[in-house]
């Protein structure tokens, strides 16, 4: 999905737009001038926000995305589903500072670190150098106690000339054309910024979640040909621990791939589901588990997943007149895809950050279920 947005622009383009940058370039107390102030990162002072993106000085140009020298790009290796936008996504620590390593539970990142996801359409899908239509720049920064992680977004002007923050929320309509040619329209829905916490969890509680050893195991071109995330961070002296070596790291697998259903599965339930369905999270009362570590059907609690789980809520809307969440071998009697496929308010999964169904998170739900040894529950 990567692959849609435009190669960096170098060169003349860069100089220009630094220029142009730096005399926008917010009083910062004397950070020093010269080009070296221009392409380190901004911090604004807890709790004031820049007005506009380009105070953070997060990018050389934000607009093709071409981040500033100390501001690493990454991948993950399952997405969540954001009504087909292509997005990338960035990471900022301040000078001197480490990750705090975990195998498997939520990295932990220091205070001052900066996480920034762009959001934005392909013009069209098909065609990568047509370029990208952005709509929001997320940013969750990492603020000292009590206030703890903090969320902002960055709406995109129709201009794409600058991004300027959003608290209350904006609908843009939108066109586009995806992969198979076809002319497709989303009313996208850049969020209030209170939403965030439903899924990244509440002010001060609020975590990175794509931050973690599962999402980061995967290569990315850092210049020099493919390059394991992790191990890049390693070289740059960012982790506080040496990981294990990659081969032996929790690594989801791409969803939309070719790999194992199951593990497939897994990976999309950890990515799009986890975050709320977990031991915590807004739907922990449900007890129905969707994280890879209880999904495992060897070592897991199958009704932790929700294999012959009678729902929590019997609300009729919630359950779409079926008994069980996951019946294996029976996806048309699941509750689980049934709420993946359906738009009605209340009863639609995830209940935030879409407003289109995911026609192939459904198709592999039901193909994860469907390959379950064939049992009924009663
Ligand atoms: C529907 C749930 C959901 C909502 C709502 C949501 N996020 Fe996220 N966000 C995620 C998930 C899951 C990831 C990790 C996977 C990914 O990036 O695709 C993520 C990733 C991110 C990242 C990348 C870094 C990281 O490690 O988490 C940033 C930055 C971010 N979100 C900011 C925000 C902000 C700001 C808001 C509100 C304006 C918001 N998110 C709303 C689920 C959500
Ligand atoms: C933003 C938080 C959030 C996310 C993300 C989320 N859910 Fe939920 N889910 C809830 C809440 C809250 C409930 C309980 C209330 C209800 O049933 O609507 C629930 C209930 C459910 C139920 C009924 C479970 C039971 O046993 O009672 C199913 C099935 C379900 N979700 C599936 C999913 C799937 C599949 C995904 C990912 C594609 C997902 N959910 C993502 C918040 C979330």
């Amino acid at each position: 999905m990567n692959k849609a947005f435009a190669s960096p622009i170098r060169g003349a383009l860069v100089l220009v737009t630094l220029l142009a940058a730096c005399s926008s370039s917010p009083e910062t107390g004397g950070a020093g001038g010269g080009p070296s102030a221009i392409t380190e990162p901004t911090p604004a002072p807890e709790g004031s926000p820049w007005d506009t993106l380009d105070q953070w000085h997060f990018f050389t140009d934000a607009a093709t995305q071409t981040p500033s020298a100390s501001v690493i790009p990454y991948d993950v290796n399952a997405p969540l589903f954001s009504d087909y936008t292509a997005k990338r996504r960035f990471l900022w620590l301040p000078k001197g500072t480490k990750i705090g390593w975990q195998d498997t539970e939520r990295w932990s990142f220091p205070v001052g670190a900066v996480l920034i996801k762009n959001f934005g359409y392909p013009i069209d899908a098909r065609d990568p150098t047509k370029g990208i239509r952005l709509l929001e720049t997320r940013l969750l920064v990492h603020e000292s106690d009590p206030a703890g992680w903090v969320s902002h977004t960055y709406e995109w002007d129709a201009a794409q000339k600058t991004a300027t923050i959003k608290v209350a929320g904006d609908t843009i309509d939108m066109t586009w054309i995806d992969e198979k040619g076809a002319t497709r329209t989303n009313a996208y829905e850049v969020p209030n910024t209170n939403v965030c916490q439903e899924c990244h969890g509440k002010t001060g509680k609020t975590s990175s979640l794509a931050g973690r050893t599962r999402q980061w195991n995967r290569d990315h071109d850092y210049g020099k040909g493919p390059e394991n995330q992790i191990d890049h961070l390693v070289a740059l002296g960012l982790l506080d621990v040496a990981p294990p070596p990659a081969a032996q790291r929790q690594t989801l697998i791409d969803p939309s791939g070719t790999g194992d259903v199951g593990e497939r599965g897994r990976a999309y339930l950890d990515a799009n589901c986890s975050h709320c369905h977990g031991v915590i999270g807004l739907a922990k009362g449900t007890a129905l588990r969707l994280d890879y570590d209880h999904t495992d059907p060897i070592k897991g609690d199958s009704t932790d997943f929700g294999v012959c789980k009678s729902p929590a809520s019997a609300g009729a809307g919630g359950t779409c007149g079926l008994s069980f969440d996951v019946v294996p071998g029976h996806a048309d009697q699941s509750i689980l895809v049934c709420r993946m496929e359906t738009l009605t308010a209340k009863v639609t999964m995830p209940p935030v950050g879409h407003k289109l169904v995911h026609d192939e998170g459904v198709a592999l739900m039901k193909a994860w279920i469907d390959a379950m040894p064939e049992h009924l529950c009663q």
